[in-house]
């Protein structure tokens, strides 16, 4: 059974990725999860400078899901570089980084100093935190915008660009397009959904930004509907993101066109997921007799509606 996959010149070893935000910058988890057997990481995003993130409380439960706005809080790019990239070498993880910026010029320069380190294998371009209000999910919201960032970045490096894109924007598949323009080697989606919660005993929102960013099993039906649109648009491979939490939902998202998955919340509540998750692509791989991963790509069976199973 072989479950390795190919984005653009990455070669990765299986299709499971843990989400950046989620993972820290890898080396917290590393006595916890063998970094070398998920598929990639993609680390928390990275502007040049340190950043405090919002203030406390950041986080909060919802239904199936969370709702976070920690507003980016980092080490800055260069302290990521000489602090975290070695044992991220040394444990032989496959790097992705992701990318921010608050101008199109700063997201130029983070690149910059990634490509010119050693150990980082891609670039993934959040376009799409919905938690701060400069940069950011402004140029993944514009067309224009989003092929600019893309296109600019370009000119910096050869490594891989991914650009992450927002489910916020009424068709998430025409700013896949933008990206694939700007010379992107795939996108990834989702970033988490605009959303609010709120005390009714204090009526006060229940976190310091009062909006926040919403992901979890909540969102996953309306994120593989994305997935299933961009993969119509572009020819780019796509990578899955939101409320995966098995191999099931992880198949889906490639069954409706993604190359690859990330997980993301449940590593919270399951930091031992990820073996699991290995565990059951090969078992289903095995169970329905398929002997590459790849082959699952974007086989959604559109022409099934008259069998009894839809109907029933
Ligand atoms: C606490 C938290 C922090 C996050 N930080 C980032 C981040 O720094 N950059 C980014 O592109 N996405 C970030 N995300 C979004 C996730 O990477 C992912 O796209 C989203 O949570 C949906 O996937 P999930 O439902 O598996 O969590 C964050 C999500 C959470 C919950």
């Amino acid at each position: 059974m072989d479950l390795s996959v190919t984005i653009g010149s990455l070669h990765l070893k299986n299709p499971v990725i843990a989400a950046s935000g989620c993972f820290g910058y890898g080396v917290e988890y590393a006595d916890l999860v063998d970094l070398s057997s998920l598929g990639a990481i993609v680390v928390k995003g990275l502007f040049l400078e340190a950043r405090e993130g919002h203030p406390a409380p950041r986080i909060v439960e919802t239904p199936a899901g969370m709702l976070n706005a920690i507003g980016l809080q980092g080490i800055g790019v260069r302290r990521f570089v000489d602090e975290k990239l070695p044992e991220l070498r040394a444990r032989h993880a496959t790097v992705i980084v992701n990318v921010c910026g608050t101008t199109i010029d700063e997201y130029a320069e983070v690149t910059r100093i990634l490509a010119d380190a050693d150990g980082v294998d891609a670039i993934e371009l959040n376009i799409s935190c919905p938690n701060i209000k400069e940069g950011g999910i402004q140029f993944g919201c514009s067309l224009s915008g989003t092929f600019d960032v893309v296109s600019r970045v370009r000119k910096v490096t050869r490594l891989p660009i991914i650009p992450k894109l927002t489910p916020n924007v009424t068709d998430v598949a025409s700013f896949a397009r933008a990206s694939e323009e700007g010379g992107a080697d795939a996108v990834s989606l989702v970033n988490t959904f605009l959303a609010m919660v709120i005390d009714v005993e204090s009526r006060r929102p229940k976190i310091s930004n009062v909006v926040g960013g919403l992901s979890g099993p909540a969102i996953r039906p309306i994120a593989v509907r994305m997935v299933y649109e961009c993969r119509q648009m572009v020819k780019i491979p796509i990578i899955g993101i939101g409320g995966i939490v098995d191999a099931r939902d992880a198949l889906e998202f490639m069954i409706a066109g993604a190359t690859a998955v990330q997980v993301g919340t449940a590593n919270f509540v399951d930091p031992f997921i990820w073996p699991k998750l290995l565990e059951g692509l090969r078992q289903y791989l095995q169970r329905h007799h398929v002997t590459h991963v790849r082959d699952l790509i974007g086989t959604v069976d559109l022409q099934a509606k008259d069998k009894e199973w839809i109907s029933s």
